[in-house]
């Protein structure tokens, strides 16, 4: 797995185009985010106290977006964590692989929009946290 860090992911300001009837953003792969989308899913009516997220992807790289609503990620690189919250839909945070992420504390309705560089892969996942770590410290 990766030697990537906390610091590797980062959040990213994304365009945004006024209107006075609403505002529109988009993101582009290898523009405004470093890797081709060949991917795109979302979360939709999160019950109130839910978690989701809880695991690591081997070499998935992808952007997390509140599209709607606000929401925590807790990131872990298996020395450093860090809690990011996001509550702008022109923000998008940028999660590199190799890092153990949560997402926690969804408000009402809020949307998590997920940008990801591949298919879904079931064998891209660590579900494990004591695997992690394991894997993190060994590599
Ligand atoms: P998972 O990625 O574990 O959800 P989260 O990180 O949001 O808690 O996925 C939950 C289930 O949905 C799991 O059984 C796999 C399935 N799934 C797909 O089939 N395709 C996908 O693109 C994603 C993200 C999940």
């Amino acid at each position: 797995m990766k030697h990537t860090k906390v610091t590797d992911c980062r959040l990213i300001e994304l365009p945004k185009i006024h209107n006075r009837s609403g505002n529109i953003t988009a993101i582009n792969g290898l523009t405004e985010i470093p890797f081709d989308i060949e991917r795109v899913y979302y979360l939709y009516d999160i019950p109130g106290g839910a978690e989701r997220g809880g695991h690591a992807h081997k070499e998935l790289q992808q952007m997390i977006v509140a599209a709607s609503g606000s929401f925590d990620v807790l990131i872990d690189d298996g020395k450093n964590q860090k809690m990011i919250s996001l509550n702008r839909p022109y923000y998008g945070l940028l999660v590199e692989p190799g890092i153990w992420r949560e997402l926690h504390n969804f408000s009402s309705g809020s949307i998590c929009l997920v940008l990801a560089s591949q298919h879904y892969k079931e064998s891209d996942y660590i579900r494990d946290y004591e695997q992690f770590i394991k894997i993190k410290n060994h590599a």
